[in-house]
């Protein structure tokens, strides 16, 4: 049990224990350490703690002096923790926004967002221009019934079209499916379909058992236009597509018609577009076929000719974005090379 001559003693301990408590809250780096070294320091189980304890154990007149001694070295505890604790948090916070600091002048970090094929822009790019013109966009399957992509349009059951070395059938045979091998069949689909007058452009995959090069793909996008009115003559095909070739191709680009034969249009034509940014310079390229709709057609859709007149053209996608940029080989098209793709922007 302390006697009251401990008291001197008392004031040795206090001491010791506030030297101990204040190099630990000197020693503490971090606002964790520090809350540590509180709560060893200071805290219950504390040796200031237990002196403050044994007070009770002190002589009563005692009691007084003994108590503010272990106040005072408590407060400068306290003290010491909380201007400790005060360094820490500055310091602490200064390190945080050291770490979240934003250089405002640094280049954004490139993140490719993805995008729409060249094809795909062009598409819709070449729709509107018809759209704009108050025609609408029609579609059709592109596993078609036979009739629809041969026989709707007039060609004839021995043409060599017809034959398995240029089309894709889809067995089994007997159903008379095939992939379709041009977007004319939707010619047929809308001429039954739709009211007259009609006037439609119908973009869309078409396959044919083409071996791939640079200018020809077993996979490849057409865009098929049909006008069905009274009246309608092949001056007004021609000013369409010329309309078209200098949306597509600029002010000087040109339109050529050259006689052809296709069984579901008479006259027939084979459409060429002067080039003049082609490579090795200017020229004419072919670009689709076109043609006045056959009678024959328009008759096989429930259509009097005599009333009615028509005409019709298709074009390639991938001849047009050839065309247009210039480029040499248009499997590039179609290999899915995002470096290809981001030449054309990437509009979303
Ligand atoms: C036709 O496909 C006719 N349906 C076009 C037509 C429509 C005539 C309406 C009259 C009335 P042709 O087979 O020529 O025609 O093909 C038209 C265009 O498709 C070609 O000029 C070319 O631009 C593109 N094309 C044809 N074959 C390929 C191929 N393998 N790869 C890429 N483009 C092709
Ligand atoms: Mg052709």
């Amino acid at each position: 049990m302390p006697q009251p001559d401990d008291n001197a003693d008392l004031g040795a301990r206090v001491d010791a224990a506030v030297t101990a408590a204040l190099a630990a809250i000197e020693a503490a780096t971090t606002t964790a350490e520090l809350q540590a070294a509180k709560a060893a320091h200071n805290g219950q189980g504390s040796a200031l703690a237990a002196l403050n304890g044994s007070l009770r154990d002190i002589a009563p007149e005692d009691r007084k002096a003994a108590g503010q001694v272990i106040g005072a070295g408590r407060g400068r505890v306290a003290e010491a923790i909380a201007a400790r604790q005060g360094e820490l948090a500055a310091a602490e916070e200064a390190a945080q926004l050291e770490a979240e600091r934003v250089d405002v002048t640094a280049l954004p970090r490139l993140r490719t967002a993805g995008g729409r094929h060249p094809l795909t822009m062009l598409v819709d790019e070449m729709s509107d221009v018809f759209v704009g013109m108050g025609w609408e966009v029609a579609e059709g399957p592109e596993l078609e019934h036979e009739w629809y992509n041969f026989d709707a349009l007039n060609v004839d059951p021995d043409h060599p079209a017809r034959g398995e070395s240029d089309t894709f059938y889809v067995a089994p045979m007997d159903r008379h499916m095939v992939l379709r091998t041009q977007t004319s069949p939707v010619q047929a689909r809308s001429m039954l379909s739709r009211e007259l007058p009609l006037y439609i452009v119908s973009p869309g995959r078409v396959y044919r058992t083409d071996d791939i090069d640079a200018t020809h793909l077993p996979v490849f996008t057409q865009i098929e236009g049909l006008a069905v009115d009274k009246g309608i003559t092949m001056a007004h095909l021609r000013g369409t597509l010329e309309h078209l070739a200098r949306t597509m191709f600029g002010e000087e680009a040109k339109i050529r018609l050259r006689p052809n034969y296709f069984p579901f249009t008479e006259p027939s034509a084979e459409m060429d577009v002067w080039h003049p940014g082609a490579r090795g310079g200017a020229r004419w390229i072919e670009w689709g076929g076109c043609g006045m709709v056959n009678p024959n057609v328009l008759r096989a859709a429930g259509i009097d000719p005599d009333v009615y007149t028509g005409f019709a053209f298709g074009m390639g996608i991938e001849r047009t974005l050839q065309f247009r940029y210039q480029l040499d080989d248009m499997r590039d098209m179609i290999e899915g090379d995002v470096r290809f793709t981001e030449q054309f922007g990437m509009v979303i």
